[in-house]
């Protein structure tokens, strides 16, 4: 049973919680997932009163649900309060303090998500500190923070020495939605609770690993976001990292958080750091330029951000090594893009001296596949073809929840497996940052590439050989 709680949504009026988290915790209340008396208090900069508030939920879910039960609905509302708060005014916070205290109207457990600027994020936790908001002696006080944790390693670091001036570990949820995703964790459950696979999964028998996130969609009116992060940091720091840990690491003592996070930090943490003069062949970087996308003229990202001289990547390859005897010498490649031909995100696995390709996708299909070599019928013994085998990893009649429907369940359980600890965060960013400095300072320009099409074909630089090539 989940403790009755209030969910308190600061950033409630940004994109996130209008698209995902508030229509997210409608579907969660319509499946009964929601305690019965949790509320969610969102919390926004501009004086909103409650009845426009109110009508504002129905625009987020008259935008997302084609239709919903008007019980469900008259619920759901009535969780909702809405409160004015900004983040640099301690007077508000005591004011936050005490309607928030008022325990006729509130559960005392409190769930502080933050879908905040990153620069507020210490800002906000210790205004929380200084009004008592996270003792815990008598209640539970939990923190989601979303990402970017820092954008190095550096930053990083200091937003966590800030924070846990006022938390504890157990207290801080840092969020990556990919692990969220019901098809990440299913890469545990097809490694570990499948025979066949385990004695293969070595570099024994595997050749090498390709870790995939393709997007058709550009970078939209994220521009200023874009300018300061580039593909690196928006998804290798992050998601592709943790594809990849899921994908290489020991198999944990037991699913509890600490044995999961523990072991993804030990992977995390043997892969090799690449070194400075081996930058070029190890990581490649490019930009979407103007061209067509589904029959639609779209503009090139220098055009999009204004600025000509951006250097920011939207195609990013990287090739990277584990140090460890189950791994030595595998080449893991990891590439994500902006504007490429399909959206999907998959792992493949290929095997030795063979055309064997084991594949998980993720999105948009849920689906593991397996590639052989087998005879074609005929007279002609040599004439060989691919043959793949699919399984569906959803079928009709499913349970469908979003990435971020599940992390909220989980912050409100108290289940941190499927959020970041923070030796997770510092190894990823000791991996991402001397790429990142190595390109700042590279004279050389992105390459562009054609909106709609293929990876660049200079991206395969990074391979180890010419055998080898991007698999569709
Ligand atoms: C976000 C990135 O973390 O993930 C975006 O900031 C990216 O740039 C998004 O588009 C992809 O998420 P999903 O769940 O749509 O694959």
């Amino acid at each position: 049973m989940m403790d009755n709680s209030t969910l308190v949504l600061f950033g409630a009026r940004g994109n996130l919680a209008r698209v995902k988290l508030i229509p997210g915790l409608f579907h969660l209340d319509e499946a009964g997932k929601l305690p019965e008396n949790m509320k969610i208090l969102s919390v926004g900069r501009q004086k909103v009163n409650e009845d426009v508030w109110h009508s504002d939920i129905k625009k987020m879910l008259d935008e997302k649900f084609k239709s919903y039960d008007k019980k469900v609905f008259d619920r759901f509302i009535k969780r909702n309060l809405y409160h004015a708060n900004l983040p640099d005014d301690p007077e508000a916070f005591i004011k936050f303090a005490k309607r928030l205290g008022n325990k006729e109207v509130f559960p005392q457990n409190h769930a502080f998500f933050l879908s905040v600027r990153p620069s507020d994020f210490s800002l906000i936790v210790d205004q929380l500190s200084g009004v008592g908001l996270l003792d815990e002696s008598e209640f539970w006080r939990r923190v989601l923070i979303e990402k970017p944790f820092g954008t190095c390693l550096k930053t990083a670091i200091e937003l966590q020495s800030s924070i846990e001036k006022h938390l504890k570990e157990s207290q801080i949820y840092r969020i990556d939605h990919y692990l969220g995703k019901f098809s990440l964790q299913n890469i545990m459950t097809t490694r570990f609770s499948n025979t066949i696979l385990e004695p293969l999964w070595s570099s024994t028998h595997i050749e090498q690993i390709q870790i995939t996130n393709h997007e058709t969609l550009g970078v939209g009116d994220r521009t200023v976001f874009y300018e300061a992060t580039g593909a690196l940091r928006d998804m290798i720091q992050s998601h592709l990292l943790q594809m990849l840990a899921l994908v290489t690491m020991e198999k944990p003592k037991s699913m509890s958080p600490e044995d999961v996070r523990s072991e993804k930090v030990k992977l995390l943490e043997s892969i090799s750091t690449i070194p400075l003069e081996k930058i070029s062949e190890h990581a490649f970087r490019g930009q979407y330029a103007a061209g067509e996308i589904d029959g639609e003229s779209v503009k090139g990202y220098l055009d999009e951000v204004e600025n000509v001289n951006s250097v920011v990547e939207t195609y990013a390859a990287v090739k990277l090594f584990i140090e460890n005897s189950r791994w030595k010498n595998v080449p893991i490649y990891l590439r994500t893009a902006k504007r490429l031909y399909e959206n999907s995100t998959s792992v493949a696995i290929k095997f030795k001296n063979s055309n064997n390709w084991l594949t998980i996708n993720i999105q948009p299909n849920e689906t593991t596949s397996f590639e052989f070599t087998t005879l074609k019928p005929g007279l002609d013994m040599s004439d060989n073809r691919q043959t793949s085998l699919k399984g569906n990893n959803r079928i009709e009649g499913d349970e469908t929840i979003d990435a971020y429907e599940t992390l909220m369940l989980d912050l409100l359980s108290g289940d941190q497996s499927k959020f970041l600890h923070i030796d997770e965060v510092k190894a990823a960013w000791k991996l991402v940052d001397p790429i990142i400095n190595y390109w700042v300072n590279d004279k050389t320009r992105p390459t562009q590439y054609k909106p709609g099409e293929f990876d660049p074909e200079e991206s395969k630089i990074i391979f180890e050989n010419d055998d080898q090539f991007w698999k569709r």
